[in-house]
């Protein structure tokens, strides 16, 4: 019962909040992907350019796997991470090879090309194809924790075993690709690392955090 007023809160708040990001303008597998390796390590304001540019420069996967090393890590100049330019360029050859230039739709699969681990492949299965997968990165883990007034370290693995199960135990069984990206856009502008906006929570009154006051508390930090 309260997931499903869970869901059906957040995805109205994420129908008025939703921000116009680039990669949000289609469902193509190939943007997606670019778009969530790019986010991986480096802030949405900073990926923007470097994502316009980089589609630009090679608007498929065909014309990734076609370029140069050399010209891709050019166009990822300043992003940092070099190891994730040369998994896309990689993948993108692979893609082409063992895939006919079709991406891969089974998180199986995707899991088979590099760079693209649990969360990449949940990203793209979910937001491009909406297949019914989880999602875990920083801002879902983060939130996830202050819902379960998860109180040990999330990144842990006990921690990470509880929250992927939580993942996957939350999704609907339709909308699954707004219904992740709204997850991610609750963590990133309301559910902060510090001085989250309770207040503007749609889910609040589901929260193990909020409800015991803990937000400033949770999620505990790595033991040193
Ligand atoms: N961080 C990682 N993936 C993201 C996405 N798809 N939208 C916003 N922030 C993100």
């Amino acid at each position: 019962k309260w997931k499903q007023s869970f869901r059906r809160r957040l995805l109205a708040w994420y129908a008025k909040h939703e921000r116009d990001l680039p990669w949000r303008k289609s469902q193509d597998p190939y943007r997606v992907w670019v778009s969530e390796v790019m986010l991986q390590q480096t802030q949405v304001e900073t990926v923007k350019p470097y994502f316009q540019r980089f589609l630009k420069a090679f608007p498929t996967v065909k014309n990734l796997a076609a370029a140069e090393e050399s010209q891709v890590l050019r166009l990822w100049e300043g992003l940092g991470y070099y190891r994730r330019a040369r998994g896309l360029h990689a993948a993108a050859k692979q893609i082409v090879a063992e895939h006919g230039g079709q991406f891969p739709q089974d998180v199986v699969t995707m899991q088979s090309l590099p760079g693209i681990g649990r969360y990449t492949a949940g990203a793209i299965a979910s937001i491009a194809f909406n297949q019914r997968e989880p999602i875990l990165e920083a801002n879902t883990i983060r939130l996830l924790a202050r819902l379960l007034a998860y109180p040990d370290d999330p990144t842990k693995s006990a921690g990470q075993r509880l929250l992927w199960a939580t993942a996957e135990e939350i999704l609907p069984s339709t909308n699954v690709s707004r219904f992740n990206q709204a997850l991610m856009e609750l963590g990133s502008l309301v559910c902060t690392p510090t001085q989250p906006k309770c207040e503007e929570c749609p889910v609040s009154r589901h929260c193990g955090a909020y409800q015991n006051g803990l937000q400033d508390e949770l999620p505990r930090a790595a033991a040193k």
